[in-house]
């Protein structure tokens, strides 16, 4: 059987090692993997030893730009040789920082031509997540007041572009060596949270974006108005957020992101056109696995850490 590289965790740490090369089975493709990007998510699961779905750590990675080397029975998206990128299979195990992986054809989308591997790997999971919060269960409408907190972040920086895209007027908490950064994406206004308390300063917003968890919630729900949305990307630290929001009408519940077929294909046209981009932080080759997760890990990230295998 061929085999491949792929990152696996050990007791030392992320490091590459050779394991067969997976087939594709029915309804699946086989992606020659050229960028995989790294998530909070991917160094949260090789930290705890255990997957969101309760299974042990395995090779980590869920976004990936590659071309597709294969196809099983009953592909008809796509043909070898096509350009695809996507989030894969989360929140089960994805296997992307490899050479090779498979994945549901509707996990992927063709690639822009514009966008290279690294710049389309580092695109899927928080674009994903950053419009299914805003659209889905935000249903941002132009001049809505937004707020997104870790606006410099993975999330943050393509859930500032898409909010923009919806018309939204965008307001961002980040470090103030970032806000230039974040000027240039088209954020409106910006609080640098080491000097401001952003429950001071805002009232009467109609959406916020939580990346952060904690404290973050009861202070996020203080600067919304009645019949507000408050998106929790982690699960809230209080219990009695989500209750105490239902009775301002404020629903709160917490996200996770899904795999979604037209809304990669959305991602894909929004990256094509030049409406939607994705900043690195870091590109590291695949052996270097383990750095690029310490790099996630510190929370400083400005955009994305990405792999690339080729
Ligand atoms: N529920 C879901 O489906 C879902 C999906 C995606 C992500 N998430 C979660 O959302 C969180 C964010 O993910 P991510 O990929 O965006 O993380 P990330 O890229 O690691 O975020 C790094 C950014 O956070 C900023 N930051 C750190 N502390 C901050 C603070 N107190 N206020 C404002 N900004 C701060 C940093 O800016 P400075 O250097 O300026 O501090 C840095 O730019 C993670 O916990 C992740 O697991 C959940």
């Amino acid at each position: 059987m061929a085999t491949m590289r792929a990152v696996l965790p050990g007791p030392d740490g992320l490091a590459v090692g050779e394991v067969d090369r997976p087939e594709p089975g029915p309804v699946e493709v086989l992606v020659r993997v050229h960028a995989a990007s790294v998530n909070p998510t991917d160094v949260k699961t090789v930290e705890n030893g255990r997957r969101m779905d309760g299974g042990a750590a395995t090779t980590p990675g869920y976004d990936v730009s590659g071309v597709v080397e294969a196809v099983g029975a009953g592909v008809r998206l796509y043909r070898p040789g096509d350009e695809v990128f996507g989030m894969i299979r989360f929140p089960h195990p994805g296997r992307a920082f490899a050479d090779y992986v498979t994945a549901p054809p509707r996990h992927l989308a063709l690639k822009p031509a514009g966008v290279d591997h690294v710049h389309a790997a580092a695109l899927p999971l928080v674009s994903l997540t950053a419009w299914q919060a805003l659209v889905d269960i935000a249903s941002v409408q132009p001049g809505q007041r937004v707020l997104i907190h870790a606006a410099a972040g993975g999330v943050g920086h393509v859930a500032v572009q898409l909010a923009k895209e919806l018309g939204a007027h965008v307001i961002g908490t980040a470090s103030a060596a970032k806000h230039d950064f974040l000027r240039s994406l088209g954020a409106d206004e910006l609080i640098d949270y080491t000097a401001t308390d952003f429950a001071d300063v805002l009232e009467g917003l109609d959406v916020v974006v939580d990346t952060m968890g904690g404290d973050y919630g009861e202070r996020s729900l203080s600067v919304l108005r009645d019949g507000g949305v408050l998106v929790n990307l982690l699960p809230p630290a209080s219990p009695d957020l989500v209750d105490k929001a239902a009775a301002r009408a404020i629903p709160a519940g917490f996200m996770l992101v899904e795999p979604d077929h037209a809304d990669m294909r959305t991602i894909a046209r929004l990256a094509g056109s030049g409406k939607l981009r994705a900043e690195t932080d870091t590109v590291l080759p695949l052996e270097e696995a383990q750095k690029a997760h310490d790099r996630v890990a510190t929370g400083r990230a400005r955009g994305k850490v990405v792999l690339t295998t080729v």
